[in-house]
């Protein structure tokens, strides 16, 4: 197929870029590089600079069957602090994409959601059916677009799939995250372990969980990127279809600190600090939607095999 790949230069965009490449797919990636590295890019895919807001030259020249949409700015604390770029970002260039693709007659698209769209779960694991009441202006800006894949799908008969991401973690293709502001967890544990932080703050240890650190569902970025690929051809002209995707296991962050350690061997100094404004106790996704509907199944559920990836780029 011949696809365009949205923010293709950044953590996840990139690695579903090269399995994309491996799979056959003739692939153009379009990345304004604010958050992304050219160097992501594989070889063998194009690349043009240029964001979502003029995506329609792209378009019209590239004449995609498909795009997968991976542009967004994903920081949660950042947009607590200004929601006027992620709504202008998020939304507005959703939008100009969404345009862009009707004026190239382009009706099938891919895009990453995000558990951040449910809020504060009722109930664990998370199952698609659930409320969806973001506590924070990403999942809001998230939500909306979900919502604009669904009105597209009714009107312009556009083929939608949501990926509901939880947490992305590994490395595939000799990529992994390199953001120039960390805030995951695994990340900031594994600069601590290659020496380049001093310690982990762990943000609460009071949480109504076994350990009272919180839990959540980690997913290598290769078991994400099957997904992308199973869901491309799957939505019929007129449907949007939303799917969770994690592993269905909840870990702690002490968990996770303890996987770190064993991985790198390195003792990861700890201090616990308070809580991080909008952080759910528990988020655990329920994936059985997507196992039904596609086949799709992770093949990475061991912790210390998701970090040990993650880890063997750095070390
Ligand atoms: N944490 C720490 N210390 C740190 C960093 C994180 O204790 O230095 C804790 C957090 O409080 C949280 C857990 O580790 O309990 C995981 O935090 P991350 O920042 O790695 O991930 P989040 O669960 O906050 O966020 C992820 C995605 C978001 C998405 C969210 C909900 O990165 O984009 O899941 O789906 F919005």
């Amino acid at each position: 197929m011949r696809v365009l790949v949205a923010g293709g230069a950044g953590y996840i965009g990139s690695v579903v870029t090269a399995a994309l490449l491996q799979g056959g797919h003739e692939v153009t990636v379009l990345d304004d590089l604010s958050t992304g590295h050219a160097d992501a890019v594989a070889s063998g895919a194009r690349f043009v600079q240029a964001s979502l807001h003029d995506s329609g030259p792209v378009l019209a020249e590239v004449r995609p069957e498909a795009v997968l949409h991976f542009a967004a700015k994903s920081l949660v604390g950042a947009s607590q602090q200004t929601p006027e770029e992620y709504w202008h970002v998020n939304v507005g260039g959703s939008l100009a994409l969404l345009e862009a693709m009707r004026a190239a007659d382009c009706r099938r698209i891919v895009f990453s959601s995000t558990a951040a769209t449910y809020g504060e779960p009722e109930q664990v694991p998370i199952r698609e059916d659930a409320p969806t009441r973001p506590t924070n202006t990403y999942g809001a800006t998230k939500l909306a677009v979900d919502a604009m894949l669904t009105s597209y799908a009714v009107a312009h008969d556009f083929a939608a799939v949501s990926l509901r991401y939880f947490n992305v973690a590994g490395a595939a293709y000799g990529l992994g995250e390199r953001h120039t502001t960390e805030t995951h967890l695994i990340p900031i544990a594994l600069q601590v372990a290659a020496g380049k932080r001093e310690h982990l703050t762990v943000y609460g240890e009071d949480y109504p969980t076994p350990d009272g650190t919180c839990i959540r569902d980690y997913i290598h970025v290769e078991d994400l990127s099957d997904a992308h690929l199973l869901a491309l051809p799957a939505p019929a002209a007129g449907e949007h279809r939303i799917y969770n995707l994690g592993n269905g296991t909840g870990f702690s962050v002490q968990e996770v600190v303890d996987a770190v350690r064993q991985v790198t061997g390195h003792p990861i100094p700890v201090e616990v600090g308070p809580r991080r404004a909008g952080d759910p106790a528990q988020l655990v996704a329920s994936s059985d939607r997507i196992r039904g509907d596609l086949g799709w199944a992770p093949k990475h559920t061991d912790l210390a095999g998701i970090v040990g990836d993650a880890w063997s780029l750095i070390s």
